[in-house]
């Protein structure tokens, strides 16, 4: 009796597969899987184009993006995006910081007792002070090497100089992101350049960095704060600029057309997403008081360029907005589109990580003493003299040795 039971769901389970493969059809499958586009598993999945790798990123988000109801695309704007089991799509953790190294701040990266650490290279600003492009895009390199086998701030400039900045992000992202079998338009890892733009305050004088309006002129925009942004999307074809919490000449930063929708994806055309600050958006409501309602603030966020958020406000905002019609399902569609072709470009929706470039990465390729080594020479080279005893300063044309000279001796 039980055998004739199974065999009947067994029939309809397989007919079902068969015979429905158009856009609203969907496999059932148990439980959130281990990761997406399991077609070994699950075969039925081999009739989403989204699956099928030997299709362009175009196609395939737009397949993906079809599948979806609404409210599952809501849940794809926010860091934490929530997966869709029907579609053999699991939950995405968007947020993890590597800015010396791979680090444990935010949710994407969890540091276990097989690897309790990673590389941790000088702060950014002793490596600025290398001037040492390549060394940029090797502690890039080793960083992304790291944080694919581990799959997952403070002072987080490397200099006043716009010019070193550029040179710094586009090299550093160029070292994360790109593969070694020089396939350009897929990553390595997906870098972020932040947090965009003359977001120089934290903390000074009662300033605070939620709220702080910075008043700025446009040649000061274009010769200090935008060179070293528009360098990280041009040079380095970077897969992501976050918006910051201030606002630039009256305007919230993640609210602003013209420096989202106009500049970065407009000018620069980005390649990638937009992402705010967490919680950028809340900060516009709040503790800004920019907009009378959090829905407006959804809209405007959305409507300006914003494709994903840091935080939970899109989550919590905006199907009201879309209800009170200040938010159309295109605008989202638009905006998941750009995160779903990130995703794809990583391999998230190939498949099988074990058989990819990369799936094999483990605890072994951590902080490696090649890794450690590269490490050390960076703090060598950027070195910097803080304090000028013993009459080291200024050098002596005769003085050959700098590191380690007593100019005494010279
Ligand atoms: C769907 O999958 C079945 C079984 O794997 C296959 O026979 C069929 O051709 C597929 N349909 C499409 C549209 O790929
Ligand atoms: C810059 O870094 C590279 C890579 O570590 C090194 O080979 C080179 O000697 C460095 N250049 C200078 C000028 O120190
Ligand atoms: C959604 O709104 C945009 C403007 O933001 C408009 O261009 C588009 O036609 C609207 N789409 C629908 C389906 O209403
Ligand atoms: C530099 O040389 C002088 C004279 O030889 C010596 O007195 C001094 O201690 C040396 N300084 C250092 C830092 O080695």
């Amino acid at each position: 009796m039980a055998l004739a039971k199974k065999t009947v769901f067994l029939f309809c389970y397989i007919l079902c597969i068969t015979s429905n493969f158009g856009l609203n059809f969907r496999p059932v499958f148990a439980q959130t899987p281990a990761f997406a586009c399991d077609v070994s598993s699950n075969p039925g999945l081999k009739n989403f184009s989204f699956c099928d790798v030997s299709l362009d990123v175009k196609t395939r988000v737009d397949d993906l993006v079809n599948r979806l109801t609404l409210q599952e695309k809501i849940g794809f704007v926010v860091n934490g995006a929530k997966g869709v089991s029907s579609l053999g799509i699991p939950n995405y953790e968007w947020w993890s910081e590597a800015l010396h190294g791979v680090s444990y701040t935010g949710p994407g990266v969890k540091f276990t007792s097989l690897v309790p650490g990673a590389t941790s290279f000088p702060q950014v600003l002793l490596t600025g002070a290398t001037f040492n492009e390549s060394l940029f895009e090797l502690i890039g390199k080793v960083v992304s090497t790291e944080a694919r086998a581990i799959w997952g701030r403070g002072q987080e400039t490397p200099g006043e100089d716009p010019v070193l900045s550029s040179k710094y992000g586009a090299a550093y992202v160029r070292g994360l992101q790109q593969r070694d079998d020089g396939d350009k338009d897929r990553l390595k890892v997906g870098a972020c350049c932040k947090h965009y733009t003359a977001y120089d305050v934290d903390n000074w004088k009662g300033n605070l960095r939620y709220n702080f309006n910075a008043v700025v002129t446009q040649q000061d925009l274009d010769d200090t704060f935008q060179p070293p942004f528009k360098s990280c999307v041009l040079d380095g074809n970077v897969a992501s600029v976050m918006c910051s919490y201030n606002q630039v000449n009256g305007k919230p930063t993640c609210g602003d057309y013209d420096l989202l929708a106009g500049v970065i994806r407009g000018q620069w055309k980005l390649n990638g997403y937009i992402v705010s600050d967490c919680d950028s958006l809340k900060e516009i409501f709040y503790s800004q008081h920019y907009t009378k309602t959090p829905e407006e603030t959804a809209a405007l966020a959305i409507k300006s360029g914003l494709d994903l958020n840091c935080g939970s406000f899109l989550t919590d905002h905006t199907q009201a907005a879309i209800d009170r019609g200040l938010l159309n399902e295109t605008d989202i569609n638009k905006a998941i589109s750009n995160n779903f072709a990130t995703l794809m470009r990583l391999g998230f929706f190939d498949g099988d990580p074990s058989k990819q470039l990369y799936g094999n990465l483990g605890p072994k390729d951590v902080c490696t003493p090649a890794n450690q080594e590269l490490a050390r020479e960076v703090a060598r080279e950027g070195i910097v003299l803080l304090k000028n005893t013993e009459g080291s300063l200024p050098l002596s044309p005769d003085c050959h040795q700098i590191l380690g000279s007593n100019r005494s001796k010279c």
